[in-house]
């Protein structure tokens, strides 16, 4: 665990004054009188700068994001310090943005809601200093917010889903599989062994030098395999799913990725082309990769409705299963889950594509979802700390792999 006053605090500390002006830069509605509680909510645990201000009954007032993966995709990868400059260069202006866009005076602010874990420690960093600095001047209450429990409960700005949900968040830095039972309420269920599923696909991507393809170049990683192995063949290679033989929840992508690697080296060979170049298969391997993908994660996800269900965790019938996170905007992935929750009378509920992947919105409800059940509302900010590694909720993931339950074929046609 990395302390504030060591790392962000020595490089980003907005003055005084740059705060006084940053706020008199707002117009104020003095004669405004809101009902309803409203929260800003600050993001920056990974690659985008994200602000948005969000009422008690889930009205988005106002939003903006700046999404860094064009940079990344250059360097090949997130860059820590990179990441961290351009959230100092960003966050300023988009936390003003968010707020300017809905109208709203920030003294009419009930808390101000920022991601502190688990995330990039430099960029985390940032989001922090911002906000302990604003939440100094306004005087207002601080929600610190775990990042993926924020993914977890998108879900209910968006739908009315009640308590107990089961959630799957597959995104490019996180893949776990959770109970959810309350706002702060969460049962660990399996979780990737290695990497994530958004980082195997962003890693192949790379690999296959998507970036140079005319109609991917400014896609993520999985965007770009997910717009490719439309045009491709799932049937051209053929990939064993991982952790055949493992009867638990946890998910494993590096054998993927380098199995599908070795087939692109081969694959270079005969078509006498130089890593660097675009193959002409490379819409057959991204079609393969997604399928395997997908069938993996329906696999485990089958495994916890199963166990949630033999354990009277989860109602018999209608039980809804969440997915979000980056990786969850895969249409591919969403019909693959489907055909899970269609064949165990279940619910599948994403929230939509733009609210899967990382933003401001998840992380104001958050806010407003704590603010509503008293929990974690801080009124003395002395201390505070991000946290770059934090587990998400209790771990059963171990009885979930002893209770070794068998899961059914399902046929993949989608
Ligand atoms: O949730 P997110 O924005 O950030 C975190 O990782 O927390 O997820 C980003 C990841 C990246 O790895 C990106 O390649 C992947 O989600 N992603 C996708 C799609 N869009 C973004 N993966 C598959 N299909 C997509 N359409
Ligand atoms: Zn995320």
């Amino acid at each position: 665990m990395l302390i504030l006053n060591k790392t962000a605090g020595v490089f980003f500390k907005p003055s005084k004054r740059k705060v006084y002006e940053f706020l008199r830069s707002f117009n104020f509605h003095p004669g405004t009188l809101f009902l309803h509680k409203i929260v800003l909510g600050i993001e920056t645990s990974c690659d985008d700068t994200a602000a948005a201000v969000v009422d008690e009954t889930g009205n988005v007032l106002g939003e903006a994001i700046h999404s860094q993966t064009e940079v990344h995709l250059k360097t090949g990868g997130i860059v820590p310090a990179v990441a961290q400059q351009l959230h100092r260069d960003n966050i300023q202006r988009i936390v003003q943005e968010a707020l300017s866009a809905s109208r709203i005076s920030p003294s009419d602010l009930s808390a101000i809601a920022t991601t502190i874990k688990p995330g990039l420690a430099l960029s985390l960093g940032v989001g922090l200093s911002f906000s302990l600095q604003l939440v100094g001047q306004l005087k207002k209450p601080f929600i610190p917010i775990h990042h993926m429990e924020a993914h977890a409960l998108t879900i209910r700005l968006t739908n009315k889903v009640e308590f107990p949900f089961l959630v799957l968040l597959i995104s490019g830095g996180h893949c776990l599989l959770a109970l959810v039972q309350g706002v702060s309420d969460f049962l660990l269920l399996g979780k990737s062994l290695d990497i994530a599923p958004g980082d195997m696909l962003d890693k192949v991507a790379r690999r296959l030098s998507l970036i140079k393809h005319p109609e991917c170049s400014t896609m993520s990683g999985g965007k770009a395999i997910e717009h490719l192995a439309k045009q491709g063949n799932r049937f051209h290679f053929d990939i064993k799913p991982p952790l055949h033989r493992a009867k638990n929840c946890d998910f494993s992508f590096t054998g993927l990725q380098q199995v599908t690697n070795k087939r692109i080296m081969k694959k270079e060979k005969e078509e006498g082309i130089e890593e660097g170049q675009v193959l002409s298969s490379a819409a057959d391997i991204a079609a393969t990769v997604q399928h395997t993908m997908a069938c993996h994660i329906v696999k485990r996800t089958h495994r916890a409705i199963l166990f949630c269900k033999q354990r009277d965790l989860l109602p018999q019938n209608n039980a809804v299963l969440v997915a979000s996170g980056g990786v969850a905007s895969n249409f591919y992935v969403r019909r693959a889950l489907e055909i899970l929750t269609n064949a165990t009378q279940c619910t599948l509920l994403c929230p939509p594509p733009r609210l899967c992947t990382d933003n401001g919105i998840m992380i104001a409800w958050n806010g407003i979802e704590r603010l509503r059940a008293g929990l974690g509302i801080l009124h003395d900010i002395e201390g505070i700390r991000y946290e770059p590694k934090c587990p998400l909720g209790v771990d059963i993931s171990k009885e979930v792999g002893e209770a070794a339950i068998k899961v059914p074929q399902l046929k993949m046609e989608i």
